[in-house]
């Protein structure tokens, strides 16, 4: 059956959050998908940050099937080797202090419901409770109710209020006003923090980095408020920037070691999985016995995939490969000579060239026509996030397209815009 086929009865059968999707697919390997016409693509999202391994990589398909075929589910009152296994493996490779655990999920959304959880936990000085948690500007955290809380787009919020309370949200990267945030005055007015939740790169909002600096005082703030530092590595995490979390990177983090962290996306390489690490034992003992739960969190199978993931990042040194291939990438776009690139933006495999133009969406169809998958992530930004197991070849393709062999003509010559909407310019 042919794409437009599969289109239509998608339109006939599924809900329409999404829309029409752009094209049906059918098959994948490595980094590369085809559609059911049997057309072939250059996979540069995996799925939005999450083929890790890309599609259909031996050692993730044996681990699954393997572990369905052994022991496909249990609840939450057993334990299985896989999730045990793999709790260990997050707290190894998030350096976590003794005393540190791990909530498994089934996707970022439900992460950040339990670090929210957390947040409502923290014990104020002066006895009662601290509601106050803060975000950023341009945040995505998810769309379930309390994550929806704390992103900040008001398209995404408004709709569905009353929302969760006490979530703050605080210009993008601006130190003064996170200064001002936890001020005694702040404190007075409206209460103490309990919580400031952080992406270390907004994925969403166009792969903005915060600025050098901003994570450590971040850091010193919480600490000294007594609130949680919660990092939201569902999109950065999980080797996507060249280490494991993208907080490691001196550069990021400045070599801070926050309280929260939270994962799913390329966790399970595409299978549905995410995480909650806590890091040391007062974090971790937040949520009681009882507080809180899931059916299938910490499913064998979810954790198998999730094992296989890590371990072929490991075994292969794939966040190597993420600097090495994700800085030819990030140069090949650069000096590709096309008037349509500005500047590219982001590390390792989490990179959004910014366009001289808003027509990040004609750029994205043009892609694809191409044979190039890739997302408007604003007016102004295409979000690369392929496979960690990318090529040199593969990156020199995608330049290649950018070079603008595959962008027609009308493309390049629309008129010029008003000043690119989501330029990190725009911000302190
Ligand atoms: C930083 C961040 N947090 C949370 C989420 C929500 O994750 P999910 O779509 O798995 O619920 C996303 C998804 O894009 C994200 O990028």
């Amino acid at each position: 059956m042919s794409v437009a086929a599969w289109t239509e009865r998608y339109g006939n059968a599924v809900m329409d959050t999404f829309g029409l999707p752009q094209r049906v697919l059918v098959r994948g390997e490595g980094a590369y998908v085809w559609d059911a016409d049997g057309k072939r693509y250059l996979d540069l999202l995996a799925g939005i940050a999450v083929n890790s391994l890309g599609h259909a990589h031996p050692t993730l398909t044996a681990a699954i099937s393997a572990q369905l075929g052994t022991l496909g589910h249990v609840s939450n009152f057993f334990g299985t080797p896989t999730q045990i296994g793999l709790a260990e493996t997050l707290l190894r490779l998030a350096e976590a202090p003794a005393g540190s655990r791990v909530f498994f999920t089934n996707s970022g959304t439900e992460a950040i419901e339990a670090a929210f959880k957390m947040t409502r936990r923290v014990a104020a000085t002066g006895g009662g409770t601290r509601t106050r948690v803060l975000a950023l500007e341009g945040a995505f955290h998810g769309r379930s109710m309390g994550a929806l809380a704390l992103t900040h787009k008001a398209a995404y919020r408004e709709p569905f209020e009353p929302l969760p309370g006490g979530v703050e949200h605080l210009p993008f990267g601006d130190t003064a006003a996170l200064e001002a945030a936890f001020s005694a005055q702040s404190v007075a007015e409206r209460g103490e923090v309990a919580a400031l939740v952080v992406e270390p790169l907004q994925g969403e909002a166009g792969v903005r980095p915060l600025p050098p600096g901003y994570l450590a005082l971040a850091r010193r703030l919480t600490t000294e408020a007594g609130a949680l530092l919660v990092l939201d590595e569902i999109q950065t995490g999980v080797g996507r920037t060249g280490s494991w979390f993208a907080y490691q990177q001196p550069e990021v983090g400045g070599g801070i070691v926050p309280d929260v962290v939270t994962l799913a996306k390329g966790l399970g390489g595409g299978f549905p999985i995410g995480a909650v690490i806590a890091y040391g034992e007062g974090t971790a003992t937040l949520l009681g016995r009882g507080q809180h739960g899931t059916t299938f969190g910490g499913n064998p199978v979810a954790a198998a995939a999730a094992l296989a993931t890590l371990g072929v990042i490991e075994r292969d040194g794939l966040l190597r490969n993420v600097r090495e291939v994700g800085a030819l990438l990030r140069q090949e776009i650069e000096m590709c000579g096309s008037r349509l690139v500005e500047e590219v933006r982001g590390r390792g495999l989490l990179l959004a060239v910014r366009l001289t133009r808003p027509v990040a969406a004609q750029v994205a169809a043009a892609a694809l026509d191409a044979g190039f998958i890739v997302n408007a992530v604003a007016p102004d930004a295409i979000r690369l996030a392929p496979p960690l197991i990318l090529t040199a070849d593969q990156a020199r393709d995608a330049a290649r397209f950018f070079a603008g062999v595959a962008v027609p003509a009308e493309v390049v010559q629309q008129p010029a815009a008003a000043p690119a909407a989501l330029s990190t310019k725009e911000y302190p």
